[in-house]
């Protein structure tokens, strides 16, 4: 079959196209009715019933395949391998989900999930999934006021986390990070669940408080729940242009049929093969390609608790993908760039038997040329970036190797998945011509397995998603379409930005420095950064007569940002202004400021209010060594 067919296809008859893709699926009950609709929101399979973790496990075992093994965890940082069977995992899973039914776990109760990279964050993820429940992983390097807005707006039954995550060769104590979110935070869970590991003991609050093991001695396990294809299976917080993050609401059943068809689709991958996903539990990649996607296609699944470099070197990847006979290694840029830096010439790839390996994916942030090239030079493998987002939960854009591998071309994720529908638009909604830049929107409805709502805020939903382009959902990202109809995605077009994957909010570091007493007004953006993609940098207007150095200031709003969203941001520069530059209206010119800092050419708007506070700021980033001048 050729991508074109499959593509037009999904076009011409989406219907039948993801009915066919549905009935691939072990459903409790077939869905009769595939797409629905009141005109603005769209339900997939909605009569259909399924539980994800039945399909993901038991399903496997009742084909016979229980000896096969489901889950690899490969962990340097403890000098630990385990490997669990589909039969294993299955245990597993379903005694966890007794522990959590006898602490009142039922379907559609949430638990948060604040845990590093363990089995045991994949068994508790589908032992929620298996109780018909909603899971809310919370990524272990946010910190506590994080994790509080989460609990806020999840209101968990449940908080299932561990004693302490290691970050290469330093602990990070979870615990105390959990009891001070519950400080801050209102509403409070029934019971906390700690796995305690041996590296570091938590102390545990009677009463509230429990011991993983310890409960395991008394458990019984339990059953499938059955849920509906469109009951939330979780909810997964991502950064928006506001402080409050959006927690992105995935169904069962859209989701179970999108990510099955793409681990065949777009990743090529049969049941029994290995598929890695070097990404973190936390975050949609960890979601969609450790947990579900290749469990639900019968592959086995590798959990690495380690860097791509220092762990203990950066033949890390090359060490992981030989010693498990990898097909396909999925990770960010980012961390492709980390292991150049290190190792240029990928002198340490040449220890390891690659021959397993027949691709590399790339997605989370833009897949610049020279990393592209580079890895394409070294590795010798075809090299598939591809454009997706908490949101849409798999891959929009692809080079679809599972149907057709089609041409790449540096710096484009290639072309839409069937299901997907990209267009270009102007500001006005209009599509524009090949090659021109504008926003990348998605025809609705969207395929199976994309947000449904966000989590209590389905107005944030439609506001944020869909009004912006009637009959179109708005990406947030900018870029164009070729004439090949390859797509380039060249970055975001609203105040979000992309650390080492990792994306995040300038608006909510904005919130946090503006709290500082010294300031009266600021402004945070996104540099590049040769490493990391982006840097937020603060640039920061004093309140009259206050006396504060640079140094102390940027010290204070360093630790301010580390203690509320946590290390993660890598919030480190901060610079003293005398003026902001802005529009007549009281606009900041956050696109001028990053066009300035990056070096990038630039037109004055007319609209600027003070031209000369260009300079000024150009000569505040000259001072710090952010541009020459
Ligand atoms: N728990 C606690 N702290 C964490 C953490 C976690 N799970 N993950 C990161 N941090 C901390 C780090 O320890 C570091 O703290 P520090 O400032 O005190 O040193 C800070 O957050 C920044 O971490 P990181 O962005 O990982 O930077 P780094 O310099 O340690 O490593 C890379 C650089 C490129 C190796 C690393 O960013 C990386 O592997 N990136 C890949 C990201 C990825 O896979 N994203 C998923 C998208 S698909
Ligand atoms: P997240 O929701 O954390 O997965 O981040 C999604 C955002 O990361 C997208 O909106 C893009 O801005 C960016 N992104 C993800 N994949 C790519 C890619 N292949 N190329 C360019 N940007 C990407």
């Amino acid at each position: 079959m050729s991508y074109h067919t499959e593509y037009q296809a999904a076009c011409q008859q989406p219907e039948q196209f993801w009915a066919d893709k549905a009935s691939k699926l072990a459903w409790y009950k077939k869905p009769q009715q595939i797409l629905q609709t009141d005109g603005e929101q769209y339900q997939w399979f909605a009569d259909g019933e399924l539980n994800t973790a039945y399909l993901a496990l038991d399903y496997h075992v009742e084909q016979g395949r229980g000896g096969q093994t489901a889950l690899i965890y490969d962990s340097p940082v403890t000098g630990s391998r385990q490997q669990f069977s589909y039969q294993q995992l299955t245990n597993e899973v379903a005694l966890f989900a007794g522990v959590l039914k006898a602490h009142g776990v039922m379907k559609g109760d949430r638990v948060i999930i604040y845990m590093p990279m363990i089995p045991q964050a994949v068994i508790a993820m589908l032992a929620v999934a298996r109780l018909g429940a909603v899971h809310s992983v919370v990524f272990g390097g946010f910190a506590a006021h994080e994790l509080a807005v989460r609990i806020d707006d999840a209101s968990p039954k449940v908080i299932v986390s561990a004693s302490c995550g290691i970050e290469i060769n330093r602990l990070i104590a979870y615990k105390p990070l959990l009891d001070n979110a519950l400080t801050m935070a209102k509403h409070q869970p029934d019971s906390c669940i700690i796995w305690q590991r041996p590296q570091l003991l938590a102390d545990l609050t009677t009463g509230r408080d429990y011991d993983w093991q310890q409960l395991l001695q008394t458990a019984e396990p339990a059953a499938c729940v059955t849920v509906k294809s469109t009951d939330p299976l979780y909810i997964l917080y991502t950064s928006g242009t506001t402080g409050k993050p959006k927690g992105v609401v995935r169904d069962n059943g859209g989701h179970a049929v999108a990510l099955h068809y793409s681990m065949q689709a777009i990743y090529g991958m049969q049941p029994g093969e290995v598929f890695w996903a070097a990404s973190d539990v936390g975050w949609v990649v960890g979601h969609s390609y450790i947990v579900y996607g290749p469990l639900l296609a019968g592959c086995t699944s590798v959990l690495y608790e380690g860097k791509p470099v220092y762990t203990p070197d950066a033949g890390a990847f090359w060490r992981v993908c030989a010693d498990y006979k990898v097909k396909a290694l999925f990770a960010a840029p980012t961390a492709f760039r980390a292991i150049r830096k290190e190792d240029p010439d990928a002198t340490l790839l040449q220890h390891y038997d690659l021959s397993a390996l027949e691709r590399i994916y790339m997605a989370g942030e833009r897949l610049d040329p020279a990393t592209y090239d580079w890895t394409v030079l070294h590795s010798n493998k075809p090299v598939v970036d591809h454009w997706w987002q908490t949101e849409t939960g798999w891959a929009i854009c692809a080079n679809p190797a599972g149907i057709e591998l089609l041409p790449t071309k540096a710096g484009s994720a290639t072309v839409p998945v069937p299901g997907y529908q990209v267009a270009i638009l102007d500001h006005n909604g209009q599509a524009m011509a090949a090659n021109q830049q504008g926003n990348i929107a998605i025809k609705l409805p969207l395929p199976p397995g994309c947000l449904t709502t966000i989590w209590q805020s389905p107005e944030r939903y439609n506001s944020g998603y869909l009004r912006q382009f009637p009959g179109y959902y708005a990406s947030g990202d900018g870029g164009y379409i070729d004439d090949d109809g390859y797509l380039f995605v060249m970055g975001r077009t609203d105040d979000v930005i992309n650390v080492a994957g990792h994306r995040l909010s300038t608006g909510e570091m904005e919130e946090i420095v503006a709290s500082h007493p010294a300031v009266a007004e600021c402004c945070v953006i996104g540099l590049a950064d040769a490493l990391k993609g982006q840097q937020p940098v603060g640039f920061v207007l004093l309140k009259n007569g206050i006396d504060i150095t640079e140094a102390q200031l940027q010290a204070d709003l360093v630790q301010l940002v580390r203690e509320q969203i946590g290390a993660l941001a890598c919030f480190k520069v901060a610079l003293i202004v005398p003026r902001l530059p802005k529009t007549r209206s009281g606009k900041i010119l956050r696109k001028l400021l990053r066009q300035i800092a990056d070096g990038e050419e630039y037109i004055v708007p007319s609209t600027i209010d003070d031209p000369a506070s260009l300079n000024e700021i150009a000569g505040c980033m000259a001072k710090r060594g952010l541009i020459s001048l």
